[in-house]
């Protein structure tokens, strides 16, 4: 990662990070993560093709989890979210549906087309699959949410970490997606992981201007993510729901939840995670496809109470204008 600036355009999968936001923090300085999640092995092939051109770059993979999902307490949430569907005019499919995010397809990809930097969310995977990687020339880094997370990472053999706070927008990283994130500030998680390894630290969560970047890196990481910071840029994928809310004076605060997807996630409050955060369940993918008409008709509809507002703590932060602005704002201080 010789980059400019020690500043990282983090992984945003379900549209946020396009192809242009990705060159735009690049051309600014930073080190752009590809969003792979959710793709096909094909949709992301030519996400890489494209981003061969403007040069170094990472790839981001959902790691896939081994949690059976019970199948009653499933039908059960799926009937607290009937009135909600029915509103919308969805059909709700009580049975659960899983899947691996293609994990093989996009690994059999990367092996035989590598790529600078492959970062993993969600959990680690066998050690043959961080080693295929790694004899393709890649260097594997693993998302870690807790200091223990970190030590098995690092005796896993990964070549980095991604260090992400509870204040991280977005699906948390945790290897247990059972675990209640409580709040907390990512800096004193950071200085933990530093005080395990001296591997490469990217820490992520919570950046809402320069000086909490200088304050991530003298808590020893090697460079900073921001994720929410660029949602409402020009080159964002978000929808135009997911920028409004984010800027509405609507929504005051921002919540861990897995009422969405089955998988802890940091988003704005709003309507839906008030509906249904009693009932919640953890059951992801299931959850996600469960629920994914139901957000796309209402992101669609301009509909923000029943869309997952990902976002971050710093979000009141997150201007509109292009991305290179914020990337250099950020480097203000250093
Ligand atoms: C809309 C959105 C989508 C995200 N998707 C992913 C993803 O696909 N993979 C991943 O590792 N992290 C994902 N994250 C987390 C970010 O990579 C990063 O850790 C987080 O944005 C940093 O915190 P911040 O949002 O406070 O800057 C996502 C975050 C957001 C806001």
């Amino acid at each position: 990662m010789n980059t400019e600036l020690p500043l990282v355009a983090a992984p945003m999968a379900g549209g946020a990070t396009t192809d242009e936001l990705a060159a735009a923090a690049t051309s600014a300085g930073a080190f752009a993560i590809l969003a792979g999640g959710y793709l096909s092995a094909a949709a992301l092939d030519e996400r890489i093709r494209a981003a061969r051109v403007w040069g170094d770059f990472g790839v981001n993979l959902f790691v896939p989890g081994t949690d059976t999902v019970d199948g009653t307490a499933f039908a059960r949430y799926a009937d607290a979210l009937e009135g909600e569907a029915r509103a919308a005019g969805v059909e709700l499919d009580p049975v659960p549906r899983t899947d691996d995010d293609a994990w093989h397809e996009k690994l059999a990809l990367l092996c035989a087309q590598p790529v600078p930097v492959v970062s993993l969310t969600f959990g680690l995977p066998d050690r043959s699959d961080i080693g295929r990687l790694q004899r393709a020339g890649t260097a594997v880094l693993a998302t870690v949410t807790t200091s223990t997370e970190a030590r098995a990472a690092v005796e896993a053999g990964v070549d980095g970490l991604v260090v992400q706070g509870p204040s991280a927008g977005g699906h948390s990283a945790t290897w247990d997606p059972n675990r209640r994130i409580t709040d907390g500030q990512t800096a004193p998680l950071v200085s933990a992981v530093r005080a395990i390894t001296a591997l490469p630290l990217i820490a992520a969560g919570g950046v809402d201007g320069p000086a909490s970047v200088t304050e991530l890196l003298r808590a020893g990481a090697d460079s900073v993510a921001v994720g929410t910071l660029l949602l409402r840029t020009d080159e964002s994928g978000a929808s135009a729901t997911h920028r409004a809310a984010l800027a509405s004076p609507a929504y005051t605060d921002t919540t861990m939840t897995r009422t969405f997807t089955g998988r802890p996630a940091r988003a704005l409050r709003n309507g839906f995670i008030a509906r249904h955060e009693a009932h919640e369940i953890t059951a992801y993918p299931a959850v996600h496809h469960l629920t994914r008409e139901l957000r796309r008709r209402a992101a669609e509809a301009g509909d923000a109470d029943r869309v997952h507002l990902w976002a971050g703590t710093g979000y009141r932060a997150a201007q509109t204008g292009p991305a290179a602005h914020v990337i250099r704002a950020l480097a203000a201080a250093l």
